[in-house]
This record gives structure tokens, sequence and C-alpha cells, in this order.
């Protein structure tokens, strides 16, 4: 029988531990034991970014790291952008424009997105592209995607619904997760 591993990681703020088979994935680890299925299992070799998580504000695909190698790491997840009930506003651009299609890939290109934004706030739409190279989009829905991120970048628009003005700054966002009729229940 293979010899279990303990690891402890931060997710999202929170510090959690699990215990896993040597040969278990981080993407295994959050998906099957921590409940956090936001992150989606695709390839599984690197190659369409579904699985991407945040660790030291970098992009890095989750089915290509071991659980093990997380041990002591701080973790973001797509469950983790969000502040309580206020969307990132890269949440509500991807929103407002419509970007989600399937959705399935969209927790992949939300976090390289915010990746891309924490590094260089205000992009071009070549580091747009760029940025999220990594992430593939079945529905081809590149024109949406690369639209929001472009928005949730620009100052003047704050991630607001199109035509709406900017928020005031620490005005909480109207939508609010809680009232999602599913936000208790574990996405698939
Ligand atoms: S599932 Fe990890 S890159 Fe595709
Ligand atoms: S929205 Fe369907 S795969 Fe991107």
């Amino acid at each position: 029988m293979t010899d279990l591993v303990s690891v402890s990681v931060e997710v999202n703020g929170r510090l959690r531990e699990v215990t896993v088979a040597p040969h278990h994935t981080l993407l295994d680890a959050l998906r099957d034991d921590l409940g956090l299925t936001g992150t989606k299992e695709c390839c599984l070799v690197g190659e369409c970014g579904a699985c991407t998580v945040l660790i030291g504000g970098r992009s890095v695909d989750s089915c290509l790291m071991l659980a093990a190698e997380a041990d002591g790491l701080a973790i973001t997840t797509v469950e983790g952008l969000a502040t309580g009930a206020r969307l990132d506003p890269l949440q509500q651009a991807f929103l407002d424009t419509g970007a989600a299609q399937c959705g399935f890939c969209i927790p992949g290109q939300l976090v390289s997105a915010r990746a891309l934004l924490a590094e260089t706030p205000r992009p071009t739409r070549e580091q747009v592209e760029e940025g999220l190279a990594g992430n593939l989009c079945r529905c081809a829905g590149y024109e949406q995607i690369i639209e929001a991120v472009l928005r949730a970048a620009d100052p003047a628009t704050d991630g607001s619904p199109a035509g709406a003005p900017a928020r005031p700054s620490g005005e909480p966002h109207p939508f609010d997760v809680a009232n999602v009729p599913d936000a208790g229940l574990a996405p698939q």
C-alpha cells in the first residue's frame, strides 16, 4: 500500500490540511479533498489552462504539480477571487461582456487574468492575448474574454455594468453571490 503524505496549504486565506497519495496532483487535492471544484480538470497535461491557480501571485497549472509539492504554500483558486459578497472586478467584467458561454474555461481564464493584472495593471490587448495564451476556450469566446480583461483593467469602468458610472471606491457591488441559488453548493 502506498504511504500517504500530509500536506498543509493555505487556500484562499484558510489553512487546510490534507492527506494524499504521493502521486496525487494539486488539482486532485483541491477538487477531491477540499471540494474546490471551481478549478477544472480537463487535459491533465498542461495544455488547456482549465486547472489554473495562483501560487505566489503566479499562475500555475495545478494538474502539473504534485499536492505534496504544495506543502507550505499559499494558493488562490477561483473561489478566492471574490471578497465576501463583492465580486472581483474581473468576475463582474466577465459577466458584463457575456464572456462565459459553456463556462468551463472561465475559472482558469479568470485566475490567469488576475495574475496578468497583478503584474500589468493596464495591459494592452496584445499583453492580454499573451497573458491568456495558455488558457484555451473550446467555445472560442476569446473576443469577449479579452474585452472583459481590458474592461476590468480600465479605471473608468471599475468593472461596473456597461453604461453605468464607476462605483465610488469602497461601495459594495449590488450583486451578492450569497443570493445565487447554488451558492451553497460546490460548483461542478
Ligand atoms: S487540466 Fe491542467 S492544463 Fe489542462
Ligand atoms: S466558455 Fe466554453 S470553453 Fe470557454
